[in-house]
């Protein structure tokens, strides 16, 4: 059997999560949330955080969309993302940032656009999940357009192993698919049509139109 062991990032006191481990600082002065008047936004992310709260009205059910939103405005979720979006939701930004940090999709550092998630958890591991990564990382990973990650699982164990190509589940994922997936992202084309979780049949045969 192949030695499939992977290295796995550890932080202070052996934390899976980087910044867990640091303390609060007690000297800082409390939170506000950001005035309304005079936090400019843009237009079109005002309108995303917007059209979000009016989906999502109770309590903070809206921090997820307008997160998202800020992600898709910035490719990142930067601090003065953080700010605006809190600015419309008359929340703090600390409030936010707390979600942001705790949810693995929102990435708190600038990186590619485009994002390939490879699911490394138990299904997809048997599958060969960690050459996958590794074949992926191997292709993109240089590439400064492109977000290449391991992911905990992303629920379609049954097309193991599988990634995220930008939201578009894909799978299972030979590793002879590899270089073309590797084209088909860096030119932006479809991911692996015959392969897209969203294409398969099923017993109702309207699902794809959904
Ligand atoms: S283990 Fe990979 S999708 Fe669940």
């Amino acid at each position: 059997m192949a030695d499939v062991q992977r290295h796995v990032a550890r932080f202070t006191n052996d934390s899976r999560i980087p910044g867990w481990d640091r303390a609060a600082d007690l000297d800082k002065e409390p939170a506000v949330v950001p005035d309304a008047a005079t936090t400019e936004v843009p237009a079109e992310l005002r309108a995303a955080i917007e059209d979000g709260m009016r989906r999502f009205p109770i309590g903070d059910s809206a921090f997820i969309p307008a997160l998202y939103a800020v992600q898709e405005h910035y490719g990142w979720c930067p601090p003065e993302g953080i700010e605006q979006a809190a600015a419309v939701l008359g929340r703090t930004p600390a409030a936010l940032t707390a979600v942001a940090t705790f949810y693995d999709m929102f990435e708190m550092e600038q990186l590619g656009r485009k994002s390939v998630y490879v699911c490394t958890n138990i299904s997809c591991s048997l599958c060969g999940a960690d050459e996958l990564l590794e074949a992926l990382e191997g292709e993109l990973g240089e590439d400064p357009d492109v977000n290449v990650r391991g992911f905990e699982c992303l629920g379609a164990c049954d097309i193991a192993p599988m990634a995220s190509v930008n939201g578009i589940y894909v799978g299972p994922i030979g590793l002879s698919e590899v270089p073309e997936l590797a084209r088909q992202i860096r030119q932006g084309d479809d991911p692996l049509p015959a392969r897209q979780l969203v294409k398969r049949p099923s017993a109702d045969p309207k699902v794809a139109e959904k």
